[in-house]
């Protein structure tokens, strides 16, 4: 079996996206468009990787290296940019001595699937071709370079539209940019490429009139979904790109057994994993690492990012939960914060309008009404009432409060940090904790109420009835 090596072009400004980002950057799913290609390059087993890079290329090339630390994948420079076969000529001496078929694909055309690929080049190799390329039939072709069929079907040239005559604009046929090249072929006839058309550029297309005109096979592969090979240009391609994409990623996660109340309103990243029997709301985004485990149910307007939901869990409306861990039947929200480095152990509940920071709840603890928890570690069956705030910072550094099991804390205490409630203990509502306090213990911490009898009368405030 002969070798693969891909070449991915993003060297282009992609000056429709009216963007300071490059092209290639702009996100799908949460991920850099140019992701998408190269996976799907590393998914058929290429040899060798290779990005074109150019505008803004610094950039792209310390993005897209971090989010492929582990892969060897090389980044080749296009100064200036003179066009595709320029951008392919640039990339020569780096596949020195390779004996192998060469893919090219561009950086912004994200959605091609694997199984695409595969067929390219089993067709290329099966029918001998020097060069085969996928096309596609599209509504309104303007833009792209239209493909022109000789006797017997057979692909002979590609016009850019720039370059189109008028009968020729009206082809519907249009060349997706994404090719398999023989590389004896290629590294012979890329120099051959001459630069004398409307954008003054050196076409890579053009290899498909050399090697017609010299009677070498080439393929041109008619796929039948044009939303895959579609290339993104402008903001509007980019939402239809992450349309398709969340659709691909969403008949995934229901056809795995989760309930999607209305899939058009599901933003659920690639590589989030979801359990059995979990049923998500409209407005939901779970993001990054994210696992929701079974039987869990995610209402209207959650964001999860990164984080863990245990079996059975309930993450009630509009509550925000990032890198965190969730244990097993749960409850949080409505309206919770769950912050960075947060433990919340079976059973516990944490209710509206609370926010808890790198704090662990233990099993069946409770927090169920507008609180601050930051920096604490609290036990099991512990209560936490209403309008309860650690007092974590004081201005330079934070401090840790403990609160061991079956702690009862009164509504609208302060537990003034580093401070450590013992096991049992009660704290009377309205108390500021400033000092320890033992286990079996009450505190109380709140100045002795005085009724002064007659107050009200003796003022005049007294209301009359009318
Ligand atoms: C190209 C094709 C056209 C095809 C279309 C499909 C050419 C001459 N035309 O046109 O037939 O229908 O793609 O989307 O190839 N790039 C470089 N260096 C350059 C120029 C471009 O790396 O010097 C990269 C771009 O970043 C992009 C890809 O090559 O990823 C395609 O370039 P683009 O300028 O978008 O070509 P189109 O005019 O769309
Ligand atoms: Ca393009």
């Amino acid at each position: 079996m002969k070798d693969i090596a891909a070449i991915i072009l993003c060297a282009g400004m992609g000056k429709r996206m009216k963007s300071f980002i490059p092209k290639v950057l702009h996100h799908i799913s949460g991920m850099p468009m140019l992701f998408y290609p190269i996976k799907t390059a590393k998914s058929i087993g290429a040899k060798k990787i290779i990005v074109v890079i150019g505008h803004k290329g610094e950039v792209v090339k310390d993005q897209i290296s971090s989010l492929f630390a582990k892969d060897n994948i090389l980044f080749v420079n296009q100064e200036p940019q003179l066009g595709t076969g320029h951008a392919v000529m640039c990339v020569e001496g780096v596949l020195k001595g390779f004996k192998g078929d060469v893919l090219i694909l561009s950086g912004d055309v994200p959605l091609i699937t694997r199984e695409t690929i595969k067929g390219l080049i089993n067709i290329h190799r099966r029918s001998g071709s020097v060069l085969s390329l996928i096309t596609a039939i599209i509504e309104d072709p303007s833009e792209y370079g239209r493909v022109i069929r000789g006797k017997d079907n057979a692909v002979i040239r590609i016009v850019e539209h720039k370059d189109a005559n008028k009968d020729e604009r009206k082809i519907r046929e249009i060349n997706t940019g994404i090719y398999c090249i023989s590389s004896d072929f290629l590294f012979q006839n890329l120099k051959r490429i001459k630069k004398e058309n409307k954008q003054g550029e050196y076409y890579l297309p053009d290899l498909i009139e050399i090697a017609a005109v010299e009677g070498r096979k080439v393929s041109g592969l008619l796929h039948i979904s044009p939303k895959e090979v579609m290339g993104i240009n402008n903001r509007i391609e980019l939402a239809e790109a992450n349309k398709e994409m969340r659709e691909r990623i969403n008949n995934e996660v229901m056809l795995s057994g989760v309930t999607l109340i209305d899939p058009e309103a599901a933003y659920i990243q690639g590589g989030v994993k979801i359990g059995m029997d979990t049923v998500i709301y409209t407005g939901v985004f779970l993001e990054g690492g994210t696992k929701i485990g079974a039987n869990c149910i995610i209402e209207h307007g959650c964001r999860i990012i990164n984080s863990n939901i245990g079996d059975g869990s309930r993450i009630k409306n509009f509550s925000v939960i990032e890198d965190s861990e969730i244990m097993k039947n749960v409850s949080i929200g409505p309206f919770a914060r769950i912050r960075p480095g947060t433990v919340v152990d079976d059973c516990a509940r944490i209710g509206n309008f609370v926010e808890v920071k790198k704090s662990r709840l233990g099993k069946g603890s409770k927090a169920n009404h507008l609180s601050y928890i930051g920096d604490a570690i609290i036990g099991k069956d512990v209560n936490i009432g209403a309008g309860t705030i650690t007092c974590n910072y004081d201005g330079m550094r934070k401090h840790q409060t403990i609160i061991e099991d079956n702690a009862f804390i009164g509504s609208d205490t302060q537990l003034v940090a580093p401070v450590k409630v013992g096991k049992n203990a009660y704290i009377g509502s309205g108390s500021t904790i400033t000092k320890d306090v033992p286990k079996d213990a009450l505190a109380l911490s709140r100045v002795q109420q005085r009724n002064i009898e007659g107050w009200v009368e003796k003022k005049g405030l007294k209301k009359r009835k009318k």
